[in-house]
């Protein structure tokens, strides 16, 4: 059966919900490692067949150091910030060329803002040496701290599925 490591960064546990989701779609036919960035092995192991990584948008793109103190001053986990986020870790990660990717972010429904967590880390993960599988996802929030909109989960799930078949 065909490996995949979900990586998930998660500051009031919205995006923490939807890889959760990506990773029950993806259960339909694959083997599914989900961790959390601050446990996620910065050395991809040779069985991986696919990397998916997710995380919340935070000022237009992937989160920073300043961006999690500032999600902790707005109620998050503080120990979420005690770790590096998905941009640290995509800027460590060693795998081998080509390997296949797939990222998907939380943002805010309203107002629309630009900018994607995933489109960002998408676009430095094939700078690693990933191959994009599928294009960036968003699911939308109703907030900063959440919840998710009604039917983003079901979405999740059913994006984790269509990964799995390609
Ligand atoms: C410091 C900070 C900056 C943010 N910037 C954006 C943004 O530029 N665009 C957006 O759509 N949402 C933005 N948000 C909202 C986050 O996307 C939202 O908190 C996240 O999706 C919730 O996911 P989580 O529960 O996994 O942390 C920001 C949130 C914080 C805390």
């Amino acid at each position: 059966m065909q490996k995949v490591l979900v990586v998930y960064e998660s500051m009031f546990g919205n995006t923490h919900d939807v890889a959760e989701a990506v990773a029950t779609g993806l259960r339909s036919s694959v083997d599914v490692t989900l961790v959390d960035v601050g446990d996620a092995p910065l050395e991809i192991p040779d069985e991986i067949d696919l990397v998916v990584v997710g995380g919340p948008t935070h000022a237009f793109g992937m989160s920073r150091p300043s961006t999690r103190q500032s999600a902790v001053e707005q109620g998050a986990d503080p120990q979420a910030a005690e770790h590096i986020g998905l941009r640290e870790w995509i800027a460590g990660v060693v795998t081998h060329e080509g390997l296949p990717t797939a990222a998907f972010d939380t943002k805010v429904a309203k107002p629309h803002l630009p900018g994607s967590a995933a489109k960002a880390a998408e676009r430095k993960l094939r700078h690693r040496g990933f191959k994009k599988l599928a294009d960036p996802e968003s699911f939308l929030v109703a907030g900063t701290t959440g919840n998710l909109l009604d039917g983003e989960l079901e979405r999740a799930r059913a994006w984790g599925e269509s990964l799995a078949v390609a």
